[in-house]
């Protein structure tokens, strides 16, 4: 029997009945939604819609639910649960007879959906965060390690300026950890207990709705009935949140495949995170970064189809968001597997230093410094650039460096220069003049690395509360 078929006189058209079921995808909600009802009975049991034999009858035959689940995955190979919500209250009236079917009373799925979402997030939100701290803090254990090793920046994918390789490895510190705030952020939306809400206009039972706010581990409960029971846009915010550190997280593997090409040759590929091809003997491929990237793509359109599929929906319940549901577990789920991998990858790649430093010590990266030291000489900055920048041009035609031009040379481009100049091209001295908060000076870089270890073990306290 249907959970709902006292007014039907035709049973459903199979295909049609088929084709809405949300089982074969909310049944991973299973564990939230037994966690819901055992909420929700206690509080029946307040209003006496439940006796105290009735209230323990029907814990126990959830508790039983949830065994039956952790035992065998065949347990929720059901062909006719139409949903999650349908399928405990089957299991349930199987274990413990008709009072199974209290378990009901003033209650709607629509509270049951939104809720069990919320908790779902929730933990998801958790979990990404414990990861995101992982992945943070590798990242900067491997910044330590580089110690005063330089490479080249760049803009335009043109070599730039020199910096520190643990400037470069902070860079995604920052990203990665932004990514677990933001996520913190959207936590606090998402945990609101939306049970008492009722269908849409709140239950007609008097629910102690912050009994269950509280047996949930939710802040508060939601503020209106008709919102609560409708409204995705917790959803919506924690898969946009997870588009933007897929994003990061492309640009991260991206990144890491230039690299790692001959062309580059700063990072060797760890064997365990790569394959090989059926064709050429030679390769290893960087299949994790690349699946990565892909990955990205995926998480981004989920993000899109969630929020679409709430578009212009009229207040309150539609089906329609049932749909919302797919997007968000594969967001989430395809986000939980990709950022334990890249801290793995992370902490198994080589960097080659050597090669790294001799990038940085080719390719003009000086310019900009030699035009400061201009500067620093009296110089305005904008005919310093000009006349560093024919210095240059000198440079390609003799295929040399900045520093390899003899000072007649250099003053036949500005009479400002003088021989302190070459101590002023070195990497080192180039690294050292960008001496800012934030900037790559080897002092700074340091300071950063102990500031971003405090954030990093904050972001841990929290995490840890919140587990
Ligand atoms: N499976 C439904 C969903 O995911 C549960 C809520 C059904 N509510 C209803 N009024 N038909 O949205």
């Amino acid at each position: 029997m249907k959970m709902w078929s006292g007014r039907f006189r035709q049973p459903l058209d199979p295909e049609f009945e088929r084709w809405q079921r949300s089982f074969p995808f909310d049944r991973r909600l299973l564990k939230y939604e037994l966690e819901a009802s055992r909420a929700y009975a206690r509080a029946l049991r307040k209003v006496e819609v439940l006796s105290a034999e009735e209230l323990a009858s029907i814990l126990f035959g959830l508790d039983q639910i949830a065994e039956k689940a952790a035992a065998s995955t065949s347990f929720l190979e059901d062909e006719e649960a139409e949903d999650v919500h349908d399928f405990v209250e089957k299991q349930l009236t199987a274990l413990i007879g008709d009072v199974a079917l209290k378990l009901h009373s003033g209650r709607s799925r629509n509270e049951q959906i939104a809720t069990d979402l919320r908790l779902y997030a929730r933990e998801s939100i958790d979990h990404l965060r414990s990861f995101l701290t992982d992945l943070a803090e590798v990242l900067l254990a491997r910044a330590e390690q580089a110690g005063d090793a330089a490479m080249p920046a760049y803009t335009h994918l043109q070599r730039a300026e020199p910096v520190l390789v643990a400037q470069w490895l902070l860079a995604y510190v920052e990203m990665f950890l932004r990514d677990a705030e933001r996520l913190g952020d959207c936590r606090r939306r998402v945990n609101l207990c939306p049970l008492g809400s009722g269908a849409v206009a709140g239950s007609t039972l008097a629910l102690d709705r912050d009994a269950m706010t509280a047996d949930l581990g939710f802040d508060a409960p939601t503020a209106n009935s008709i919102d609560a029971t409708s409204d995705r846009d917790f959803a919506g915010e924690y898969v946009n949140s997870l588009s933007l550190l897929a994003v990061h997280l492309s640009r991260w593997a991206e990144e890491m495949i230039l690299f790692a090409t001959q062309e580059f040759g700063f990072v060797h590929l760890p064997e365990a995170f790569s394959t090989g091809s059926s064709a050429m003997p030679q390769k290893k491929n960087p299949d994790l970064l690349e699946l990565t990237r892909g990955k990205a793509g995926r998480i981004v359109g989920d993000a899109t189809a969630l929020t679409v599929s709430t578009k212009g929906l009229p207040l309150a319940y539609n089906k329609d968001l049932q749909e919302t549901q797919e997007p968000l577990f594969d967001a989430s789920e395809t986000a939980l597997a990709l950022v334990p991998l890249a801290t793995e990858w992370m902490k198994a790649v080589a960097f080659d230093y050597t090669r790294m430093q001799k990038a940085a010590e080719s390719g003009f990266m000086n310019a900009f410094a030699a035009a400061t030291y201009l500067t620093g000489k009296g110089v305005p900055f904008r005919l310093a650039h000009e006349q560093v920048g024919k210095a240059v041009q000198l440079c390609l035609e003799k295929n040399c460096e900045l520093q390899d031009l003899s000072i007649e040379e250099l003053r036949q481009f500005s009479p400002a220069f003088d021989r302190d100049v070459y101590l002023r091209l070195t990497v080192e001295s180039v690294l050292a003049i960008h001496d800012v908060p934030g900037g790559t000076a080897p002092e700074r870089v340091k300071q950063a690395i102990t500031e971003a270890k405090q954030r990093i073990s904050a972001m841990r306290g929290v995490v840890h509360a919140h587990a």
